[in-house]
Formats: C-alpha cells, sequence, structure tokens
C-alpha cells in the first residue's frame, strides 16, 4: 500500500517523506505562459511519484523488477503533456506573490479548511507546488469530505482555486 510512494530504505539519500527513489528519468512538456511568472522546471520527486502511475508510461503491476501490463485508465491518464495541466513543481513563495498581485502571500494566507495552517504549511513541500498541494492521498489532511478526485478542499464555489489565487 505504501512502498509504491514511500520506502523504508533509502539506498541513496533522497528528500523526505522517505521518497520512493526508483523513479524513471522520464521527460514532460512543460505549462508555459506569457503571464506566468513562476520558474517551472520538470516534475520533482514529489510529483513524479503520482506521474510514475499516472502518466500511463510505467505499467501498475509491475512490481519487484517484472515488467506488467496493466496500464491506468484513460481518465486519470494524465500522460507526458503537462502543458494544459496546472503547472506544478515550482517555488511558490512571499517572492511570487510579489510579482503576480493575483496570488495570497502563501507564508501568510492562512487556510480556514485545513486548521488554520499557512498555505505554505498545509499545502506546499519544501516550499513547492506539487500535485499533493490539491489532492490529499492519505485522507489524512483534508479536515472536511471532498467530493470525489481526492481533492484536499472541496472545490465548490471554486473554493480550492481560491485558497491561493485572489480573484
Ligand atoms: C500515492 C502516493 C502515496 C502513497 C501510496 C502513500 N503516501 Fe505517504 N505521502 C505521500 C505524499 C504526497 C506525502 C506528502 C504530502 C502529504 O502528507 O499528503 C506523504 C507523506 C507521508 C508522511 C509524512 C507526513 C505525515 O503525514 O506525517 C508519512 C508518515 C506517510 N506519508 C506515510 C505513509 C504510509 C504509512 C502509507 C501507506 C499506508 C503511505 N504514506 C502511502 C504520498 C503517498
Ligand atoms: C502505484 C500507482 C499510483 C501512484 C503512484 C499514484 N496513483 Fe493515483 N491512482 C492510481 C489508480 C490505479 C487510480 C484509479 C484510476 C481509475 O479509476 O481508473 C488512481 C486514482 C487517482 C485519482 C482519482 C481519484 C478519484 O476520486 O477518482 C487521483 C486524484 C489520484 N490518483 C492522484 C494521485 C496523486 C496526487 C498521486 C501522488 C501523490 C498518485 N495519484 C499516485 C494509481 C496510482
Ligand atoms: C491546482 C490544483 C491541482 C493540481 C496541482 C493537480 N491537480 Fe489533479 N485535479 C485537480 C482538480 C480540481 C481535479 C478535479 C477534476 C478537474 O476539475 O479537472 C483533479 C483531478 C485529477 C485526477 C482525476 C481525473 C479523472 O478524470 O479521473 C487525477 C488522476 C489527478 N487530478 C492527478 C493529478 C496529478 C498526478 C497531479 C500532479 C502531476 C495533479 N493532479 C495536480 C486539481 C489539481
Ligand atoms: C496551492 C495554491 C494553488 C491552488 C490551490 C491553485 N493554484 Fe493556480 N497557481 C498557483 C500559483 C502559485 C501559480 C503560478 C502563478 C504565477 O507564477 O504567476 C498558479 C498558476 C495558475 C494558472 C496559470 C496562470 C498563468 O499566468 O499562466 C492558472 C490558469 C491557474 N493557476 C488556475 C487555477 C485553478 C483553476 C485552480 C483550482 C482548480 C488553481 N489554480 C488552484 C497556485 C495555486
Amino acid at each position: 500500500m505504501c512502498v509504491p510512494c514511500h520506502t523504508s530504505h533509502i539506498p541513496k539519500k533522497s528528500s523526505n517523506p522517505l521518497w520512493h527513489p526508483k523513479l524513471k528519468n522520464t521527460s514532460y512538456t512543460l505549462y508555459s505562459s506569457t503571464t506566468m511568472k513562476a520558474v517551472v522546471s520538470q516534475p520533482s520527486p514529489e510529483s513524479k511519484i503520482c506521474l510514475s502511475c499516472h502518466d500511463g508510461t510505467t505499467a501498475l503491476n509491475s512490481f519487484g523488477g517484472k515488467p506488467g501490463s496493466e496500464r491506468i485508465k484513460a481518465a486519470a491518464r494524465i500522460g507526458t503533456d503537462l502543458s494544459k495541466d496546472h503547472p506544478i513543481s515550482f517555488r511558490y513563495d512571499s517572492n511570487l506573490a510579489k510579482q503576480d498581485r493575483g496570488l495570497y502571500d502563501p507564508s501568510v494566507k492562512t487556510v480556514p479548511a485545513l486548521g488554520g495552517k499557512t498555505i505554505t504549511k498545509a499545502m506546499l513541500i519544501h516550499d513547492n507546488m506539487e500535485c499533493s498541494s490539491c489532492h490529499d492521498v492519505h485522507g489524512g489532511r483534508a479536515t472536511a469530505k471532498t467530493a470525489g478526485n481526492l481533492l484536499l478542499i472541496n472545490n465548490d464555489g471554486s473554493a480550492l482555486c481560491l485558497t491561493c489565487h485572489n480573484k
């Protein structure tokens, strides 16, 4: 249940919490736009653990060094072209909020739906925006039940989006 994303013994030094180190070096097409201020890079380990199954390049049942054949179903298959998806794997800090006036300062703005912690503490990993900034795979961080898609915050009335975007 846990090993696709974490492993209890890391052979080489990698970032915590004990991320599974055996991630392929897939190259992704990144989101870009003329208005975005953030500098987006290739997905970091924290999002690659998700993409390892959700980009559809690896079979879900490839365990113990044996190749599998069962690939993730179309609706949940994001593919390797991330240019049509919300940007991930970039630093979201006070500095970015100063450049893009439509963003809240993540070190100051608190999130009532997540126990009143700041965006940085409740939603970012090492100050970075990742898949888990919007999704809660354990179901442990979300304080309210959300309607499907493992969302961290219920998106009725765009509440999830408006947590960070000051529109
Ligand atoms: C689909 C990938 C995935 C699976 C499967 C998974 N985790 Fe995690 N884990 C994450 C992510 C992403 C984070 C960081 C964000 C968060 O806490 O949601 C994390 C953080 C953690 C942390 C540190 C933060 C905390 O909540 O204390 C612990 C401990 C942890 N996971 C334990 C587990 C255990 C035990 C299992 C199996 C029952 C498990 N995880 C299964 C992705 C996963
Ligand atoms: C070991 C493979 C694997 C990994 C790793 C993985 N997923 Fe999934 N995920 C699945 C499968 C399988 C489904 C079910 C797909 C379906 O319904 O066809 C799924 C479904 C989902 C869904 C849809 C849930 C719903 O309500 O329909 C979301 C959102 C999701 N995953 C997010 C993540 C995130 C975020 C991570 C990384 C923290 C992650 N996944 C890592 C295999 C994985
Ligand atoms: C900015 C917030 C946000 C980020 C970041 C994000 N997602 Fe999502 N995701 C959503 C929302 C909201 C939905 C609900 C469906 C929709 O509105 O597109 C969703 C839906 C999904 C689904 C279900 C699709 C379906 O139709 O079954 C999967 C799987 C998923 N996300 C995986 C990921 C993965 C993997 C990443 C990182 C590469 C990621 N998400 C990053 C907000 C986000
Ligand atoms: C955890 C915080 C967070 C959440 C939640 C979030 N975003 Fe974002 N989003 C950002 C940041 C930070 C940027 C980068 C903005 C920049 O650099 O100018 C961004 C970028 C974007 C962009 C690209 C802007 C551009 O100039 O190209 C769009 C569009 C967007 N978000 C829409 C959404 C939508 C829709 C949702 C809800 C489904 C959502 N966001 C949820 C933080 C968030």
